[in-house]
């Protein structure tokens, strides 16, 4: 018996990496590369994002290739390089030479706002066969994912990338309260998060009591109160610490610019126009020390939020989504990106719960506020409700004591 042609043979799909890497990334790779070889595709993967389409090209056959689904971060290598970026205007002409030169029919995208978006006006623009694939770990990227929550719908976000690095910060916070138990202390600890406070929300799985995230910045008429909430919730705690958790791009009021702004890592932009920010930790924890009296470090955890192994919620995510991939190619329906439609557990992580957005319709988004209560400076019970899907609550390190106090002889 003859056996059939497959649907795809002979055709060729590339698949890129563009922006922050994730522990997911890796996973997404592996999940679209084996589905489009079953169809019948040859794969290729571009190295360092758009940079591989740019002058004579960096591209490397993944067809038949051993791939580490497990291994964090992307074989491929990232970079962010923007085909739009006004300093070279004859991107889009290399981009698309490239894609002809190394017969490229098919191309997925793995990014977040900034790949995706430059995608979409490639595909808008140049007509383009492209098929974006979300990840973030700063969850921003909107996906659409309805969060049920006791009957009230809310409209939020899921990323692959995302509950990985959610995982990690939990863990990560879990550890802090030994030091911060031991010395008594406040531990300030920054968190990934340019615009949004997603990832910063992790850190109530891990103990943190206290979070502060870009979306509601630290005023001038704020501040005060939120001194006053360390104070008390530092005095109520039983063992005298406070895990306080702040998002990198959290805005806080200057007393010396009488301005409420960002605390920057360096004056460097990324060719999306973004800077890098860092170091808001240090500034709140002194502030803290001289506003209260109680001694506070900062600790930034930085990239180690994004390093690291694909969990296995990410894993089961990717898979999902890379099965609506197949869907899109399989009906040459160009210009899409697939996501998960309904906060789903482990067990409903399947196709029949994601959708497709079209990539006009991609853009950022940060926490919806319902997820957080400003006069507490805190998340609530439904974003706790919302991580419980894709994190357990860590092992809290606890040793409760109550030693009794010796009197002195004389
Ligand atoms: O991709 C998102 C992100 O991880 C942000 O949370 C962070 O601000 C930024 O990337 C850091 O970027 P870079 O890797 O360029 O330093």
């Amino acid at each position: 018996m003859a056996l059939l042609k497959r649907p795809y043979e002979g055709k060729t799909l590339a698949i890129l990496t563009g922006g922050g890497d994730t522990a997911a990334l890796n996973a997404s790779i592996e999940g679209i590369k084996s589905r489009a070889s079953a169809l019948g595709f040859r794969v290729y993967g571009i190295r360092r994002g758009w940079k591989g389409l740019l002058g004579d090209g960096d591209v490397v056959d993944l067809t038949n290739q051993p791939y580490d689904g497990v291994y964090g971060g992307t074989a491929l290598k990232s970079s962010r390089t923007n085909p739009f970026s006004g300093s070279d205007p004859s991107r889009i002409e290399q981009i698309i030479k490239n894609l002809k030169r190394y017969g490229i029919d098919v191309l997925v995208t793995i990014g977040g706002d900034d790949t995706n978006g430059a995608a979409k006006r490639l595909y808008e623009m140049e007509g383009i066969p492209v098929i974006g694939f979300p990840k973030t770990i700063d969850n921003d990227l909107k996906t659409k994912t309805i969060h049920n929550y006791n009957g009230e719908l809310i409209e939020a976000v899921l990323c692959p990338g995302f509950p990985s690095a959610a995982k990690g910060v939990a863990e990560f916070v879990t550890r802090l309260a030994t030091t911060a138990e031991s010395h008594s202390r406040i531990m300030v600890i920054e968190i990934m998060g340019r615009d949004a406070g997603w990832l910063t929300g992790a850190a109530v799985m891990g103990g943190a009591q206290i979070c502060l995230i870009p979306e509601f910045p630290i005023t001038k008429e704020r501040k005060q109160a939120f001194f006053e909430k360390v104070k008390e919730v530092y005095y109520k705690s039983k063992k005298q610490y406070l895990l306080l958790a702040v998002a990198e791009g959290v805005r806080w009021y200057d007393e010396k610019t009488g301005k409420v702004d960002v605390v920057y890592a360096s004056s460097e932009v990324d060719e999306y126009g973004h800077p890098r920010f860092g170091g808001v930790s240090g500034v709140i924890a002194s502030e803290i020390t001289k506003a209260t009296g109680i001694d506070a470090r900062a600790q930034n955890l930085g990239y180690l939020a994004r390093s690291g192994d694909c969990r296995n919620y990410d894993r089961r995510l990717v898979s999902a989504l890379a099965d609506k991939v197949v869907d899109l190619m399989i009906r040459e329906d160009y210009g899409k990106m697939p996501v998960l439609s309904k906060l789903s557990t482990y067990q409903e992580l399947e196709v029949y719960n994601t959708d497709t957005l079209d990539m006009g319709n991609i853009g950022n988004q940060s926490l919806p506020e319902i997820y957080y209560d400003p006069e507490d400076f805190q998340f609530n019970e439904r974003y706790v409700d919302f991580l419980s899907y894709f994190i357990d609550k860590p092992k809290q390190i606890r040793f409760d004591h109550n030693f009794p106090k010796v009197k002195p002889l004389f």
